[in-house]
This record gives structure tokens, sequence and C-alpha cells, in this order.
């Protein structure tokens, strides 16, 4: 045996050891936002509906997925919410899986309306994207002065029982490397836990430069500075997690996915919202399942096809090497 093949039983393993058991659903690759360093200001062309998984088949993929050992699902788009009657498809999950860790990212616009009835369908928490706290700048990033809705919607998370809420701050050096200790003593007063992302090669107008990544080790330097840290052990996360010394509420974690790649402890999966499953964010390839799907794939087969896409996933990305080469695909094609 030469071992270049997948296991046939047991969990989803890849070449380098690693077990893929939390995967990203992305429901849509549409937007109400346009964040500068994903969206251009007039959006991307959309997929026709046609295009797009049903929620049966989402819920089909899904349901063989966590037999293969996924654990964790989180519902991504483009932006989640602007999907029709997404508490349906969390209903169905809920119901297939009632053991499932499921949550959402979510830019927050909708979820003053959204959130009460998707933790009624059994979601469990939520990740809500805010870059700032000053309300005209929020406005410059996302292109949609949306920032007082944003804090109604992780009121209304918060009401729903959708906590605690992480919050994920795009960090863009020159842009809003300026807030990190506002939003330090934020997650102090709300109990958020707010997670600073470095900047990625991943944005649709390709504006992304190193020198615009703003390295997590400094940020969590100048947050210790004011509030010590300690570490707030989770292992499993890329996010590195730490609550404040002096027992107040919330906490800050960083996701240094440019100066400190965690690839070697990635145990991710994405499905994009027309059915392929990618391994990486940063992929070059992906394996359609919703082709097979759809022309009477039997689980079996599919299955195959699932543990061949995860074993060839690969060692890493290589943002930090000279021959790099961004991905076609930009965040809200790929799922957050
Ligand atoms: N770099 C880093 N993070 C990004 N996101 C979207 N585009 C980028 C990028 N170029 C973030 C969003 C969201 C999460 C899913 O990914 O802000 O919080
Ligand atoms: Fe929409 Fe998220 Fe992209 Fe912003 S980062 S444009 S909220 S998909």
């Amino acid at each position: 045996m030469d071992g270049d093949h997948p296991p046939a039983s047991g969990p989803l393993l890849d070449r380098f050891s690693r077990v893929a058991d939390d995967l990203r659903v992305s429901v849509t690759d549409r937007c109400n936002f346009r964040c500068t360093y994903c969206m251009p200001p007039e959006g991307l062309d959309w997929l026709p509906r046609s295009e797009i998984l049903s929620f049966e088949e989402t819920a089909r993929l899904a349901a063989l997925l966590v037999r293969l050992g996924v654990s964790s699902v989180k519902l991504t788009g483009g932006e989640p919410t602007v999907r029709k009657d997404l508490p349906e498809l969390v209903a169905m999950l809920r119901e297939a899986h009632p053991g499932l860790e499921l949550s959402m990212t979510t830019n927050g616009y909708l979820l003053d309306r959204l959130a009460a009835p998707l933790a009624e369908a059994g979601l469990d928490r939520v990740t809500v994207s805010c870059d700032s706290l000053q309300r005209h700048r929020f406005a410059e990033m996302t292109r949609r002065d949306a920032f007082d809705r944003v804090l109604a919607g992780m009121r209304a998370a918060h009401e729903a029982g959708l906590s605690p809420i992480k919050v994920n701050v795009v960090v863009i050096g020159g842009v809003n490397d300026d807030e990190v200790e506002a939003f330090a003593a934020w997650a102090r007063e709300t109990g958020h836990l707010v997670r600073f992302i470095e900047y990625m090669p991943l944005d649709a107008e390709q504006a992304w430069e190193r020198a615009k990544v703003v390295p997590s080790a400094g940020i969590l330097e100048r947050i210790a500075r004011l509030h010590p840290l300690v570490p707030d052990g989770n292992g499993t996360e890329p996010a590195t997690s730490f609550r404040f010394a002096d027992g107040a509420q919330g906490g800050v974690g960083v996701i240094s996915s440019v100066t400190e790649p965690f690839c070697e402890a990635c145990n991710r999966l994405r499905l994009t919202a027309e059915g392929a499953l990618r391994t990486c964010l940063f992929a070059m390839g992906e394996t359609d399942l919703r082709g097979p799907l759809r022309s009477g794939a039997t689980d079996e087969e599919l299955e195959g096809m699932v543990r061949s896409a995860v074993w060839g996933k690969w060692a890493g990305h290589r943002i930090n090497h000279p021959d790099f080469v961004r991905p076609a695909r930009s965040m809200s094609m790929i799922g957050g």
C-alpha cells in the first residue's frame, strides 16, 4: 500500500494527519454590505438562483459530513442573513443534529429582526463583523452607514441568547489600527469577545498590500499594557483568545493568518454556496459536489469524493512565500 489513499472509514483525515471536523457552509454569495477589504462598490456578479444549493441539498451534504465526523457548522455568506427563510435551514440542521455546534458569521445588519427566530430555530451563537466603533469610519469601511443598526443587531442577538457574541475586526494599517484599545475597552463593557483579524489578500479589488497587515503580536502587546491578559485555552481555534486578568467580562483574541499561519492545526472545511467543497480559504482548486448530487450520486459516492478532497488538502497557504498566488475568489465568494 503506497499510503496515498484516504482511509475508507473513520474521521476525515488528510495527508498531514489533520482531521477536518469544522465546517463553514456558505448559504449565499450575496451581501448587503460592500466592505472595502472584500467587495467592490458595485458588488459582484451574483450566482443565479439555480446554481445555489437548496436547503434540502445543503442539509443532505451537511448530514453526510456530520456522519463523517464534522461536529461544528458555521453558516456564512456572502451575508447569510440575506438568504430567504434562513431560520428554516437552521431548524432543519438542528432537528437532524441535536448535538451539533451551530453558529453563524454575519455583518449584523439584519440581526435585529432575525436573532430571535434564528435562536428559536436552534442557532447557538453568532459572530458579528464590526471593524470600527466610529460611525463615520464604519461607514467608510463597509460602504454602508449601518453602525447603529449593527449595534442594535448585537443587542438583539444577546437578548435572544446567541451569546457570548464574538466580534470580528479586520485590522488594516492606517485605516482602523488606532482603535485596538477602544475595542478592548468595549469588550470589557459589553462582554463581547473581540477578535482582531490580520488583513488577508482576499479582497475583490486586489488592494491588499503586506504593509497594511498589522501583526497580531503588537496588538496583544498594546492591549496587555492597559489590561493584563490571561490565555483562554482553546487550542482548536485559529483565534488565540484571552480573558482579562482583573476578571472583567468579555475577552480579546487575534487571528494571525498572515504573520503566524495556523495551517498545521487547521481542522476546517468549506462548502461554497454553489456546493463546492474547499479545503482551504486559499485553495486553488475545489471539488464540485452539486453536480454529482443533482445527477443522483449515492451517499457512498459523495463520501468518496469528500474523503479524496480532504486527503488532497495542502500543508498550508503560502501567503508568506514569494510564489504566493491569490485565489481567484474573494472572501464573499468562498465564505469566511
Ligand atoms: N482579510 C481578513 N478578513 C476578511 N474578512 C473578509 N475579507 C477579509 C480579508 N480580506 C472577514 C470578514 C468576516 C470574516 C468572515 O472574514 O470581516 O468577519
Ligand atoms: Fe459582505 Fe462580509 Fe464581504 Fe463585508 S466582508 S462585504 S459583510 S461578505
